[in-house]
């Protein structure tokens, strides 16, 4: 393997976002999940391979929640389409699409996942993406936001911005919202 690797937004690189354990996640969900009444929809923005998935289906507590995840990318989600077919989760829907302009209602999701997506855009693709996340988002929703060290502050203070407020995370850029109802 070349090193450093080339960033695993690209769909050849992909599996490498499945080796890291992602311990920080679990505990976030798991307090989501408790306050979830187990039906809003949960969105993965930029979601790719779809791991961060596996770690929702081993949160109890989300109920027959609806799951979407949507990627910009095709051959991204059809390693999706292929991870859910092994895994025989027939439950998710995945979708082609931008975060800048997401296809979902007002105030339609319960809990927006924005898991390494933010570093791939550009300044002002992030900030729309934040505004789009905001619109989506029920109020008392509920948005995990990671993205790499360096720009934790810059992206954590995007969404303050927009209105939401800093719950919880392990550091600055592994962060936790939510939407003030
Ligand atoms: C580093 S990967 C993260 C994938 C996944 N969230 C994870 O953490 O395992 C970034 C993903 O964002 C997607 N992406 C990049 N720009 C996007 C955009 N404007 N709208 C939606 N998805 C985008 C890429 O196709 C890629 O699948």
């Amino acid at each position: 393997m070349r090193w450093p690797p080339p960033p695993p937004g690209r769909p050849e690189w992909s599996w490498l976002l499945g080796l890291r354990p992602r311990r920080w996640l679990r505990p976030i969900l798991r307090s989501v999940a408790r306050g979830s009444d187990g039906t809003a929809w949960i969105a993965s923005v930029g979601g790719g391979p779809g791991f961060e998935f596996d770690h929702l289906d081993r949160v109890a507590g989300f109920g027959t929640a609806p799951r979407i995840l949507l990627d910009a990318q095709r051959p991204m989600l059809e390693r999706a389409a292929r991870r859910a077919e092994r895994g025989r989760r027939a439950d998710r829907r995945l979708l082609l699409g931008d975060a800048a302009t997401l296809p979902f209602r007002d105030g339609s999701v319960g809990l927006l996942l924005s898991l390494g997506v933010l570093c791939c855009l550009t300044d002002d693709g992030a900030d729309r993406a934040v505004a789009e996340a905001w619109r989506v988002v029920r109020p008392g929703g509920r948005v995990v936001l990671a993205v790499p060290r360096w720009r934790g502050a810059e992206d954590d203070q995007r969404h303050v911005l927009q209105g939401f407020v800093r719950i919880g995370g392990p550091r600055a850029g592994r962060s936790l919202f939510s939407k003030p109802s």
